[in-house]
């Protein structure tokens, strides 16, 4: 079984979604096993977020995720990173295939309710910043 990690985004949290985002985890065979509702500082965002510091909408990117609470979350399963990224639909919700989360819930390119991680380095790290060994539980 494979790990990814997970935010679900303030505009998402801002409007009470936690549920039905984790329901369409749940319901895709991924298994939520850690999660927690943190409020991100700027600098956290833009630490989390650096790797885009070069493009134009890093500010207000990183304003963004510090808006509101976010949930952080590892979610487990077969194939986890791309099942999750199959789940979370396109990063314009415009561009994302009907019944995907950024389909159903984002409001923008930017503002589109969950991040996954890309690649098993890049999930590792990730998990890794945000949740000790103790905290996952499979
Ligand atoms: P993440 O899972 O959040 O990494 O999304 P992604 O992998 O689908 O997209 P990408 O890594 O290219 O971009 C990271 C995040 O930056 C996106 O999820 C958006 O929140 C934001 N973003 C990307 N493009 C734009 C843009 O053109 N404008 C704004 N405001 N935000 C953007
Ligand atoms: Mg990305």
């Amino acid at each position: 079984l494979e790990r990814t990690f997970s935010i679900i985004k303030p505009d998402a949290t801002r409007r009470n979604l936690t549920g039905k985002i984790n329901a369409k985890f749940e319901e895709a065979g991924l298994r939520i096993v850690a999660q927690k509702r943190i409020h991100l500082t700027k600098a956290q965002a833009g630490e989390f977020y650096k790797v885009h510091a070069a493009r134009p909408f890093y500010d207000e990117l990183c304003e963004f995720m510090a808006s509101a609470p976010i949930v952080a979350q590892v979610l487990e399963g077969e194939d986890a990173i791309s099942k999750n990224r199959e789940v979370m639909g396109a990063t314009n919700p415009a561009d994302a295939a009907e019944g995907t989360i950024r389909a159903e819930f984002a409001e923008s390119v930017g503002e589109n309710s969950v991040h996954g991680s890309d690649a098993p380095d890049t999930a590792a790290e990730e998990i890794a910043y945000f949740f000790s060994g103790l905290e996952l539980v499979g």
